[in-house]
């Protein structure tokens, strides 16, 4: 039964939510092509990141990118309740959550997930992923010299074993998929040789100044969905997450001459570029404006051949999370995460 509430009602001015382009799963599940983020970058309040949940909602979002270390689930849970005492069926909402690196133990995971569903106020996820390969804690807003001093290399047989407990969220019924995050090639082979149940989804920084090409081939054709985070190249990112060498997608002069040919913002043509492309965007704003013009954009026609082809040769290959706080040693530099040699970067 529906309930109205005063709480949360649509927006006179949302976008229809049957259409946004949804993407069939291998697994016959239907997730909606663009998501809201809510990683709010150590600076935007769990109840402001909240807000947007509901506003952004009220615009015509069905899906919610969340995760236990960005802090805020339980308000997103309040939010969520109140979107559903709305009148959104739990069915028509997609939410997405992540297993933090202090919790990869087998005995950590399954009640992991279920703190995160007492505190989304959920029976069940869509998707939960591995947040990130390393077992490697570190402090929420710890700078990205920090160490931790237990720190792990990536080991198969290791991230197998939590994997396993992954496997028996999807029996338990309290996640319908299960899926990975910055994950590379030589890591996600050997887990798509050992898996019970494959990942489904794999999430990954994508957007047109990081486009990782033989990456999202390969997923594509292993029947994984990509999902590409920081899709407008994170302007809000930490100042930890921030290197001279970073470049802005949103001020590439190829992406501002489409957005003025179609009278967008230019951070609306990266979410159109990867809606077009086939991977799902999950861009985080608060603003009301930013939100409901990327939820615009991903319901437009889809960007010219032309268009791509022009986007496809402003690669610069510029990762912007680095990832350093999950190194496991000395000496090493940031590149050693993503395995460039073509192989697991060894112990
Ligand atoms: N798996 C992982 O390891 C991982 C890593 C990073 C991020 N993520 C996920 O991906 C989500 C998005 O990534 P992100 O937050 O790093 O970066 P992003 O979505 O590329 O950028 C967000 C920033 O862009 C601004 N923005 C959004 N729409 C805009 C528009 N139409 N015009 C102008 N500015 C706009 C937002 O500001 P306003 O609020 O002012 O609009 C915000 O500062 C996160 O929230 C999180 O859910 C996952």
């Amino acid at each position: 039964m529906k309930h109205s509430s005063d709480r949360w009602a649509p927006a006179a001015d949302a976008v229809d939510p049957q259409s946004i382009p949804r993407h069939r799963l291998s697994t016959g599940a239907h997730m909606p092509a663009i998501g809201l983020g809510t990683f709010g970058s150590d600076s935007v309040s769990a109840a402001a990141v909240a807000e947007a949940v509901r506003g952004a909602a009220a615009v015509g979002y069905r899906h919610f990118d969340c995760a236990s270390v960005y802090g805020n689930q339980a308000e997103i849970g309040r939010a969520l309740r109140d979107i559903r005492d709305g009148g959104v069926g739990r069915d028509e909402l997609w939410i997405t959550s992540k297993l933090w690196n202090d919790r990869h133990g087998e005995d950590d995971v399954i009640p992991d997930c279920r703190r995160t569903l007492a505190d989304l106020q959920l029976d069940y996820l869509d998707l939960f992923l591995v947040h990130w390969p390393f077992p490697n804690h570190h402090p929420p807003g710890c700078d990205v010299s920090a160490r931790n001093q237990s720190a792990q290399p990536y080991l198969h047989q290791s991230f197998l074993k939590t994997w396993r407990k992954m496997e028996q969220l999807v029996d338990l019924g309290l996640a319908r998929l299960i899926g990975t995050s910055n994950m590379t090639i030589p890591k996600l082979a050997p887990l798509l040789d050992d898996a019970r149940i494959r990942p489904a989804v794999n999430q990954m920084e994508l957007h047109p100044h990081f486009q990782q090409p033989e990456l999202f081939r390969f997923v594509l054709e292993h029947g994984i969905q990509p999902v590409g985070y920081s899709p407008i190249g994170s302007p809000g990112r930490p100042e930890r997450d921030r290197t001279p060498e970073d470049t802005a997608p949103t001020e590439d002069a190829v992406i501002v001459k489409i957005a003025r040919r179609l009278g967008v913002d230019p951070a609306v043509v990266c979410i159109q570029w990867a809606i077009t492309r086939g991977q799902i965007p999950i861009p985080f704003s608060t603003r009301r404006s930013n939100y409901l013009a990327n939820l615009q954009g991903a319901a437009a026609p889809p960007l010219t051949a032309a268009d791509m082809r022009d986007i496809a040769a402003i690669d610069r290959n510029c990762r912007l999370i680095k990832g350093q706080v999950f190194l496991w040693k000395d000496g090493q530099s940031w590149e050693d995460l993503w395995d460039p040699d073509g192989r697991i970067t060894p112990p």
